[in-house]
């Protein structure tokens, strides 16, 4: 039985506790979050009556086993390593951490206590990934060269701390861009990347004052504050020569919302976004070729739940994660390259 207390109570979380309740080898024990009323209330919900408005405080537990962190960006690494230091595996949401020092300082106490950290990359555990996957460890796709991510939204900045980048630790790149890097990184076998050229843009300012165009808001949405940019986009470069070009943004003069990830190998090619569909090749032919499976998309809620049960089954039986923490620090290495190449406009290299 694995003992595992929450760490942020918030939007995302409800994709956590759901699962740890339904998991029969899981207790969850105890919930923490800076808002007390918030907290109050999903005790309520959850039926947990430990509750903490401390992370240390719920850390001291020495029945808790193991933490999931669903706190804003800024504290994913303090508390991941604290948790660690405190004996508890961690499952932490996306992004890892803010900075590159803060992801090799989780690294650094994630080998020296042993203890299991997985980062949060919810799409690595999509079923339409883990299919794709199969194709690709089968050769069916040859050596994959070149990989191609948009998420546009062309209103979608959801204010409150993502756009607050004390917090948030950037804008669409750190929040959007951190899931389809990773998904291209990840099937692509994860090369090493070796240097990133990147560009960042803030000129249109949130647009809190469109009317008649609704868009996700955070659970404590204010516009007030906007310090993060509204575009970013990147062209990595890997050690085996292969290349990935991302763009993502928060708002965009777009005609409508883009989400596609594409790979393209010397075999056959590949969407994952919006839907799985394959490319290849035989008798002279080119076919796109469409699984028939339940679900083409990427089914948010069965990621997540796959995620906590890999994350248990980790924690439980010693195995190793498919998201550990050394993957959370090259994604944070790109993530910061973009970031530092947009500011000097110079190609950052690795
Ligand atoms: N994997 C995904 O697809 C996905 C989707 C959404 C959000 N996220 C990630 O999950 C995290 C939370 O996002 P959200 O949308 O739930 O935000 P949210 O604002 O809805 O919830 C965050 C909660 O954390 C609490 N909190 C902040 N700092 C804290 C601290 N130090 N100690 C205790 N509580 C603290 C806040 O009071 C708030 O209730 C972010 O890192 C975000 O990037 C991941």
């Amino acid at each position: 039985m694995l003992k595992v207390g929450v760490i942020g109570v918030g939007s995302i979380s409800h994709n956590h506790i759901k699962p740890y309740l339904q998991n029969d080898n899981v207790e969850l024990v105890a919930l923490c979050d800076l808002n007390e009323q918030r907290l109050q209330e999903k005790g309520e919900k959850y039926g947990v009556t430990t509750l903490y408005t401390k992370h240390e405080e719920l850390l001291e537990n020495k029945d808790i086993d193991a933490v999931s962190i669903c706190t804003w960006n800024n504290s994913h690494a303090d508390i991941a390593i604290a948790a660690l230091e405190a004996d508890k595996h961690v499952l932490v949401e996306k992004p890892l951490s803010m900075t590159v020092e803060e992801a090799l300082a989780v690294e650094e106490a994630a080998k020296r206590t042993g203890k299991t950290l997985q980062v949060g990359f919810v799409r690595r555990h999509g079923s339409n990934t883990k299919i794709l996957k199969q194709f690709i460890d089968q050769d069916d796709l040859g050596e994959l060269y070149y990989a191609k991510a948009s998420i546009l939204r062309r209103l979608g900045n959801p204010g409150g701390w993502f756009s607050d980048i004390s917090k948030s630790g950037g804008g669409p790149l750190i929040d959007l861009g951190v899931h389809v890097i990773d998904i291209c990184w990840y099937l692509m076998g994860r090369p090493r990347p070796v240097s990133v050229s990147g560009n960042t843009y803030s000129k249109l300012g949130n647009r809190s004052h469109i009317e008649n165009l609704s868009f996700y808001k955070a659970a404590d949405y204010d516009p007030s504050l906007n310090d993060v940019e509204d575009l970013a986009n990147g062209l990595i470069r890997f050690e085996n020569g292969a290349s990935l070009y991302v763009d993502v943004s928060f708002t965009l003069q777009a005609k409508q919302d883009e989400l596609s990830v594409k790979l393209f190998g010397d075999k056959g090619g590949a969407e994952i976004e919006p839907e799985l569909a394959i490319v290849t090749e035989k008798n002279n032919t080119i076919l796109n070729v469409a699984p028939q499976i339940d679900n083409l998309g990427f089914d948010f809620t069965q990621a997540f739940t796959n995620e906590i049960n890999h994350f248990v089954e980790c924690c439980l039986d010693n195995k190793a994660t498919i998201a550990p923490v050394e993957d959370g620090v090259q994604v944070m290495k790109m993530l910061n390259a973009v970031y530092e190449s947009a500011k000097t406009g110079k190609e950052i290299q690795l």
